[in-house]
This record gives C-alpha cells, structure tokens and sequence, in this order.
C-alpha cells in the first residue's frame, strides 16, 4: 500500500504510539483485501455497532480505555446501535437477573467510555442513525467507516454514501485514523453488480421476505434489481425508504449484502442505470413460488412448534416514525374486527429514541398504547441473547431477528392476525 505523507507520518508516532498502532491496524486491514492506498473518511459523523457492555469483552473495553487514555479520539462524534436493555421490555426475575448480573453488567461504565469517545447523545443509541430524527445521514459520495450491516447496506444503497461492510472496532479505528483502504464497495469497479434481479410478482413482495431471497441467492455479491420499482414508485419517499430499510436489513444479515441497486429508485442506479451492471451477471427470478418456497424453508426452531407466542417483536432494524404510524393504524383497525381492545400477545415495537420522541408529540402514541403496545429502544436480539429468553417462542416479522436467534419470522399479515387475535393462516 502507498501511504501520503501525512499517512506515514502517524504510523511513524508523529501523533503518538496509540494513533500509530490504530494507523497500523487499517493499513493492515487494508492490505488484507488488497487495497492501494488509505481515502479520508468524510462524512460528518461515525456509526459504532458496538453497543453493549457485555461482561466477557474485557479486552475490548481494555483497548478503548487505552484509546481515551492517549487523547486517541476522533474527531467525528458517533451514533451507536441500540442498547441491550430497558426496563419496559417484558422480563421475569431470573431472566432479569441474567441480563444484570451475567450478560449487561458492564453497561453503564462502558456507556460512560462511548461519551469519552464521542457519543453524540443519549438519542444516538439506534441501528438507524441515519433517520432525519438521529440526523447521522451521509450524504452521496462520503466515504465512512461503519459496521454495522444493516446501516451500511442502507448508506451505500439508498443514500449512495460509499463503505465496506467492516466489522467492530475496525469501524472506530478508520474513524480515528481519518482513513480507510479503498477496496471493495469504496471504488466504481466495486460497486458494480454481478446479479441481476428480476421481480415478477403479483403483489408488492413483503420487504423481509424479498431481502431474505435475494440474500441468500447473491450473498456477498452486488445486485441490481429490476421490476421493485413497479411496486415502490420511482422516488425516494418515505414509504420507499422505510421499505429499503427493512429489505435492505435481511439481504444483509440472510445473506452478506453490502449494496445494491434498484432500478430507476437508488441514487447509482437513476443515474448509471444499466451500465452498472457486469458483463457476465448471472439473472435470479423471483415471482410467488418462489418466495413461497423461501418462506417454506425456514426452519423452525423452538421446542415446540405449536406453542401459542409469548412475545411479539417488530422493528428490527428500528421502526421509523411513519411505520409507527401506519402500525397504530393498522393495529386499530384490526382489533376493532376482532373486538379485542388491546393485543392478545406481548407486543414491542422497537425504534430509535429521537423517532420515539416525535411519535410520543403525537395522537398516535396513547393509541398504541391503549391498545396494550410497548415501545422501546431496545435491540431486540440483545434480548433474544439471553438464554432464557432464546427459549421463549418469539414471532417477529424481521427476517434479521430470524436469522440470528430462536424468533419465529411471519409476514406483515400474519402478524397482524396473530398480536389482534384474528385468523393466521
Ligand atoms: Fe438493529 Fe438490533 Fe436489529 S441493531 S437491525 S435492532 S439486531
């Protein structure tokens, strides 16, 4: 790799031992994937993915605590994923007790060592920083340094901000550095897909469902999907943001996608169009059957398959203001066909603070309420993570949640059905 001036000047201790070491650590991540060189980092804020002060990470809290100690902190002030507890998700004695005293019991020092290192505030604690109500939104073009997948394959898809898909603490040395190695979905040659996706449904495709087929197919791979823009219109609004975010997600966590491409809706692909796509690329059609048969295939994992739910989870990634609202409504109208006046299952809506906050100024939020529906700021599968918790039948319609512990996925739909107390299939 060729270093700039300035480049070689910290890994040679021009700005201390610590910044050098962080220097190093990218320049080796970078030569790992063959990068030529080291590009700024320039978007306003950072994103952390690690959230949670869980005991065992001892080494991790080691290192930032070796990073404040040395005044080795960013310039840029992050946003963090969600915390792993609030006290208003459903939990019982002994399930409390693991979350405080054997999983999360380093939480509040460790929250204290992200506020030496740059928080940006207590809102900040979200998978979906980049919602106009946390404000950590790139704009086009800005390189980042970010981790967390779900917020990567948003910021490169939807907002045409450009990162790899990076793991933790790479995410905050890139930051402190200032730079990152220019590879994969960094460069124009990178971001070019090698699928083409065709949608041939008969109805908007559910969002996780379509995410989790197209995952699973391209894997690391980059897509360009046509025929989605049939049923998302051709504009970025928020209904086809809220939708890409959840997409997005189980593309990301079913498979490893980092990026993709809608035709005439994403940023690269209005603007580059078809010139994106690689000579060669292999074609996937999706039409019912076959997300039918993605659906059919999901194992179920709990110990008994016809166990009645003990709790619901809905938002992950987090829910933005408009889904809140829609779900309220939603919610409403369907309890009133079943004359149930509030869920029948524990339900808990998940979404950042700030979204929390502007729904808490509207009707909306006694609605859900009235309607016996928590909202918190939860990460749900910090929760799923506890032992106990992972033995609960969980139903989610997040096809991430799914994927990474015991939680039973069903559609939008079957959800609805299932918390009001109506028919399931
Ligand atoms: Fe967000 Fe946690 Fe899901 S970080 S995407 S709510 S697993």
């Amino acid at each position: 790799m060729v270093l700039t001036k300035e480049q070689q000047a910290i890994l040679d201790g021009a700005e201390g031992e610590v910044k050098a070491r962080v220097m190093e650590t990218v320049v080796r991540y970078g030569e790992l994937f063959g990068a030529q060189r080291l590009v700024p980092v320039t978007s306003k804020y950072n994103h952390l993915v690690t959230s949670f002060g869980l005991k065992m990470m001892t080494p991790v809290f080691d290192l930032m605590q070796q990073l404040i100690d040395a005044g080795a902190v960013s310039g840029q002030k992050f946003s963090v994923d969600p915390r792993p507890l609030d006290k208003n998700v459903p939990a019982n004695f002994l399930q409390k007790l693991i979350f405080n005293k054997f999983m999360y019991s380093k939480q509040d020092s460790y929250e204290a060592q992200l506020k030496s290192l740059g928080l940006i505030d207590d809102n900040a604690f979200t998978c979906t920083c980049y919602m106009d109500e946390v404000g950590n939104k790139p704009q086009r073009g800005e390189v980042l340094s970010w981790a967390e997948s779900s917020a990567v394959v948003y910021a490169n898809s939807v907002l045409g901000a450009r990162c790899n898909r990076n793991s933790g603490i790479i995410d905050i040395m890139g930051s402190i550095a200032g730079y990152v190695p220019e590879f994969g979905l960094l460069t124009d040659e990178g971001r070019k897909a090698t699928w083409i996706v065709e949608i041939k449904t008969s109805k908007k495709p559910e969002a996780q469902l379509l995410g989790s087929a197209i995952g699973m197919k391209v894997m690391e791979e980059v897509p360009y999907i046509k025929g989605l823009d049939k049923w998302l219109g051709t504009e970025l609004d928020d209904a086809a943001c809220t939708y890409l975010k959840d997409f997005g997600a189980a593309t990301a966590s079913n498979g490893a996608v980092g990026l993709y491409h809608v035709e005439n809706l994403t940023p690269d692909a209005k603007e580059l169009g078809e010139s994106l796509i690689k000579e060669g690329a292999r074609v996937y059609v999706i039409d019912d059957a076959e997300l039918k048969r993605v659906y059919d295939s999901y194992p179920v994992i709990w110990k008994n398959a016809d166990a009645t739910p003990k709790l619901c989870f809905m938002g992950c990634p987090h829910m933005s203001l408009e889904q809140l609202k829609s779900w309220t409504d939603r919610l409403d109208k369907a309890l009133a066909e079943t004359g149930n006046k509030k869920v029948v299952i524990p339900t808990v809506f998940t979404s950042s603070p700030a979204v929390i906050a502007e729904f808490e100024k509207t009707d909306f939020a006694a609605k859900l309420k009235n309607m016996g529906v928590i909202v918190s700021y939860i990460c749900p599968l910090m929760y799923m993570n506890n032992p106990l918790c992972g033995k609960m039948p969980v139903i989610t319609s997040s096809n991430k949640l799914r994927t990474y512990t015991t939680a039973r996925y069903y559609t939008d739909d079957e959800i609805l059905a299932q918390i009001t107390g109506g028919n399931c299939k």
